[in-house]
């Protein structure tokens, strides 16, 4: 039995001895089978692994008692930019063409409000273009061209986002998929399909040659990190936000569950919040950070809740492991008293590093992610 087979297993055999006929969806007011954190520290703040060196900064606003949502965006802004992380703002890896697109959203438990902006190019902070829409206009969400020239209005600097680790990967992808970016049938140099001379002739000093067992990774795997990170204060208000260069080599235009309010990020100032990472189409199928939300709203805790989502994903393919490890996918959530889980879909990262999620209550730690499979996510 897998971790939340288990799980379910307790918790339905319990409800249904307890309460005949009882819903099992909601069962787990009842005890959890695993040791889920029964109560929680404020104020707390939790990410997704990548934003761990970058926790400590919406800390110091949470004890400052600053906002929950400037906290989270303290954290994620950092992670944006940062050119070592390729999943989200400036070093992100590029759409098909080359470009690099950002998604974002916010969301303010306090106030009840939300912004959110998707198919971004040339700007670095999405997620505080995301709060600016919501701070600066009647709309929700703004997307393309459209929230590129917000932003410009709005005093955002215009960048270009590519690093050269980025565009190096982007030509591998390339000569890897398309017939058209390796040497033509009359070239010395023509092989079949067969990325591995183009990779060296890439990645050609020792510089770039670090790079090469990532870019291999990448293309060959098209992640789809992202951060999602939420926060509670004191007073036990939470905010959440999430931010993602996207699925790399995505088609121009392609969005993904990040700046879907409901999918990337809930927040519901009277239970807690969730967002996720890894491949968005999954989420916004199930509605995950809602669908999250809702759950602990009657009673689950964070950790059984995500696991739910995740069944309801992998349950989207009648349990197919053939096609389920073609992906990766995380939730995360926090309720309003700092009780926090998370949960993969498999155990481990695509690094192979077992499945973690980054946790700050006094000092920043990593926490293990429940799975549901115990099993690992990547076939070399
Ligand atoms: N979760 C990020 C994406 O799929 O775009």
């Amino acid at each position: 039995m897998n971790n939340w087979t288990r799980r379910r297993f307790f918790l339905t055999s319990l409800t249904g001895s307890l309460v005949a006929g009882a819903g099992k969806l909601f069962a787990s007011s009842l005890p959890s089978a695993d040791a889920a954190p029964a109560s929680g520290k404020r104020p707390v703040i939790i990410s997704s692994l990548n934003g761990l060196k970058y926790l400590d900064r919406g800390m110091d606003i949470l004890k400052k008692g600053g906002d929950t949502l400037d906290a989270v965006l303290a954290t994620v802004s950092a992670v944006e930019d940062d050119p070592e992380d390729t999943s989200v703002g400036y070093g992100g890896l590029p759409n098909e063409d080359g470009e690099v697109e950002l998604d974002a959203c916010v969301m303010h438990g306090p106030t009840r409000r939300a912004g959110s902006v998707a198919s971004v190019r040339r700007i670095k902070n999405v997620a505080r273009l995301a709060k600016t829409v919501m701070d600066r206009t009647n709309h929700l969400m703004l997307v393309g061209p459209g929230a590129t020239r917000f932003a410009v209005d709005e005093g955002f600097e215009e960048t270009n986002l590519l690093t050269e680790r980025s565009r190096l990967a982007w030509l591998a992808w390339k000569a890897k998929t398309a017939e058209n970016w390796r040497p033509g049938l009359d070239s010395p140099e023509w092989k079949d399909p067969d990325d591995s001379k183009k990779m060296s002739q890439l990645f050609d000093t020792p510089e770039k040659q670090v790079w090469l067992a990532w870019a291999r990774q990448v293309v060959a795997h098209p992640p789809t990190g992202t951060i999602n990170c939420l926060a509670v204060n004191e007073k036990g208000e939470i905010s959440g936000t999430t931010t993602t260069s996207g699925l790399a080599w995505k088609i121009a235009g392609r969005v993904g569950d990040s700046p879907i309010i409901g999918a990337g990020l809930y927040v519901d100032g009277d239970v807690g919040g969730a967002g996720s990472t890894g491949r968005g189409e999954e989420n916004i199928k199930i509605a995950g950070g809602h669908t999250i939300v809702e759950m602990m709203r009657k009673g689950m805790n964070p950790t059984d809740a995500c696991l739910e989502a995740l069944h309801r994903v992998a349950r989207n393919y009648n349990h197919d492991k053939k096609r389920l490890r073609k992906f990766h996918i995380f939730f995360y959530a926090l309720n309003k008293d700092g009780v926090h889980g998370s949960a993969a879909l498999w155990n481990n990262h695509y690094d192979k590093s077992p499945a973690e999620y980054a946790v700050h209550d006094g000092s920043p730690r990593t926490a293990r992610c429940a799975s549901l499979y115990d099993e690992t996510v990547i076939e070399d």
